[in-house]
């Protein structure tokens, strides 16, 4: 058959988008394809659940690795979640198995994906993660494919829709904190465990890979400082207002004298720049490089349609045989990558926005 068979393990918001996306957008994505891709297997923890999609029509296997080796699949969706067990086990499997891998994990990437892509390397597989970072929006593929004649000197932005969408909220309409994060929840905007949204650590997660594709340097995640935003309260965003300012929680990744610094905390940005007017689940991600200059590229960062949409992209550019090499693998080793001095990592910063 000339269909290119898929199997999706995580039938959970972005796993359901991406079985409503492929379907709803069959003739589109066959015609840049140039062949169907159709949903083969799915895998998830409870077959009977109600996800919004009849997964009745697919096989279902209790153990997602078996979906990887299987013999009539041709690629494997990781949409499951967690740095560790049975995704990180899916993602081996299937490389071992010949298998390319497309995953929307960026606790996965940010923890292992030096050694997933080197596996995917040593095997001639495409590894791709675009829906990792900032959701719906191609940062990956423009970074990689778009600024590639460049050398980029830093990348921020805004990483983190959950978080964005509390502080918009809390400014907008005056709500507290933990009504507004239920509501990202019911969303299915928020992590599995939100504290990883509202603690930095997934906008960290996302940081580390950005850095990564940015600098061509390896994912060094520990070494990110991270600052969440759950002490920032109704009245700090009140008197930021007073002044003219935004409370934005931001990424910072820069490339000084070898090193890679990166950060993630809350920041004031005054409210005439456009990062302050990205507003509700939209994330927004900086570069500055040394001959296009300043580019901004702005979307929805989180949700069901955005960030299935960035996974469908994935296996389109695999249908059509386009290898997605995950980092093309560093040009220059950073030995202690990323080593930039802890006690630099806190403290006051400033960004001309
Ligand atoms: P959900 O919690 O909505 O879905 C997770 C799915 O994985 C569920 O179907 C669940 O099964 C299944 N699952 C979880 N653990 C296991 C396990 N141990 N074995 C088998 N199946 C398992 O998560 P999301 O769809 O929101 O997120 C999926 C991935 O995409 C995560 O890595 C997340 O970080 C990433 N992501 C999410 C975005 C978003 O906006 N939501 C945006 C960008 C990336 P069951 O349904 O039976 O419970
Ligand atoms: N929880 C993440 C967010 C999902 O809110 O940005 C998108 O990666």
């Amino acid at each position: 058959t000339n269909d290119l068979r898929i199997a999706v393990a995580g039938v959970g918001t972005v796993g359901s988008g991406l079985i409503r996306l492929l379907e709803e957008n069959a003739d589109v994505i066959e015609g840049r394809a140039g062949r169907p891709l159709v949903v083969r297997a799915v895998s998830a923890r409870n077959r009977g659940r109600d996800r919004g999609v009849d997964i009745d029509r697919f096989d279902w296997e209790d153990n997602p690795a078996a979906l990887a080796r299987r013999d009539d699949i041709d690629v494997v969706v990781e949409l499951m979640g967690g740095s560790d067990g049975p995704a990180r086990h899916l993602v081996e499997t299937a490389l071992q198995n010949g298998k390319p891998v497309v995953t929307a994990n960026k606790a996965l990437i940010a923890e292992h994906g030096a050694a997933l892509a080197r596996l995917a390397d040593e095997k001639g597989l495409p590894f791709a993660y675009e829906a990792a970072v900032a959701g719906g929006i191609p940062i990956i593929k423009a970074v990689r494919e778009g600024l590639s004649a460049n050398r980029i000197s830093r990348v921020y932005g805004i990483l983190n829709g959950t978080c964005n969408y509390i502080l918009t909220e809390m400014r907008n309409s005056g709500r507290d904190f933990d009504d507004v994060l239920k509501d990202a929840q019911e969303l299915g905007y928020a992590e599995a465990d939100p504290s990883f949204d509202v603690g930095g650590v997934d906008a960290a997660h996302k940081l580390a890979i950005l850095a990564s594709v940015c600098f061509g340097s390896e994912i060094d995640f520990a070494a990110v400082g991270i600052e969440g935003i759950q002490r920032i309260s109704s009245v700090d965003i009140a008197y930021a207002d007073e002044f003219g300012y935004r409370i934005k929680l931001l990424g910072v990744a820069e490339w000084i004298d070898g090193q890679v610094a990166q950060r993630v905390q809350p920041c004031l940005v005054r409210a005439d720049t456009p990062i302050a007017k990205v507003e509700g689940v939209d994330n927004a991600i900086v570069t500055e490089a040394n001959h296009v200059g300043r580019t901004m590229f702005e979307g929805p960062g989180a949700g069901a349609g955005p960030t299935a949409s960035a996974v469908a992209a994935d296996l389109v550019d695999i249908a059509r045989r386009r290898n997605t090499p995950m980092f093309g693998l560093p040009s220059r080793r950073l030995t202690a990558a990323s080593a930039y001095p802890p006690e630099k990592r806190r403290g006051h910063y400033y960004i001309r926005l």
